[in-house]
């Protein structure tokens, strides 16, 4: 029987691949995302609604049994504490943490039930280092690792496993609307500007969102049985600098 598997954020970006790349390997996959997708089953979800994510999962798990939970429903916001109004904290942690918190919650009853289970939190390598003008980011991802760590301790009894990803600079549009943002702000050149992005990173190239579905992957699979709690950088060499 195939394995079910509940995405976040999957019609764009590194959820579109993660979408992708659990359906070749045999997953039946639900994406929940706000914007449409022709991959897997599409479930409009804007993730900040608390109880539109759990009424979902909820009907997806009276029908199937929910193998393995990705939450990668994310956005950026750049600026430094000073230039980040109540609003855009809020608006921020109700996307990136709270849309996380309700995720998780609402598959845990079908994996405790069944004992078996795998959480896979897309956080960022800014759970680790910080970067300049990212306050409220920085602060959104360094709550998704404690997430993975705590739920990892709670319910290891359950045999269900969390673990958070934490992606470098990652070329999706996310990526690009940032460069744009901050070129228009700055009056940059956009191409400059990405290979100085480029130039960061060790291994001199940015990665790619196929790269981080590989790791997520793995993470859901049984090869990775023994791994929770975990922070798996995976940022061509970022924060070992
Ligand atoms: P993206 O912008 O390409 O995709 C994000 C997806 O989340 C979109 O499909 C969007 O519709 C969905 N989404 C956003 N708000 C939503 C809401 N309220 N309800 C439902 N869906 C919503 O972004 P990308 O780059 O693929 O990012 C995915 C995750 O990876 C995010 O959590 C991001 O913070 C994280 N990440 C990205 C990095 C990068 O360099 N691109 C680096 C590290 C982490």
């Amino acid at each position: 029987m195939k394995k079910v598997c509940v995405v976040t954020g999957g019609s764009s970006g590194i959820g579109l691949s993660i979408v992708k790349l659990f359906l070749n390997n045999n997953y039946h996959v639900f994406n929940l995302d706000r914007n449409p997708s022709n991959f897997g089953k599409f479930c409009y979800c804007d993730i900040t609604c608390h109880q539109q994510v759990t009424q979902i999962i909820t009907e997806i798990a009276e029908h199937h049994t929910i193998d393995v939970l990705v939450s990668n429903a994310g956005i950026h916001f750049s600026a430094n504490i000073e230039n980040t109004s109540e609003d855009d904290l809020i608006n921020v942690f109700n996307i990136n943490v709270k849309g996380a918190y309700s995720a998780v919650k609402a598959v845990l009853p079908s994996m405790k039930a069944q004992k078996n289970g795998a959480i896979v939190i897309i956080a960022s390598d800014q759970a680790l280092v910080a970067k300049h003008n990212s306050f409220a980011y920085n602060l959104s991802k360094s709550a998704l690792a404690s997430l993975a760590k705590t739920t990892a301790l709670d319910y290891a009894p359950f045999n269900i496993r969390a673990n958070a990803i934490c992606p470098g600079t990652i070329e999706t549009p996310l990526y690009h609307q940032a460069i744009n943002n901050y070129c228009e702000h700055s009056g940059a050149n956009k191409d400059l500007v990405h290979q100085e992005e480029a130039a960061l990173q060790p291994l001199n190239r940015l990665g790619q969102p196929e790269e981080v579905a590989q790791l997520a992957l793995f993470l859901a699979s049984d090869k990775a049985t023994f791994i929770t709690g975990s922070l798996q950088v995976i940022d061509g060499g970022y924060t070992v600098q």
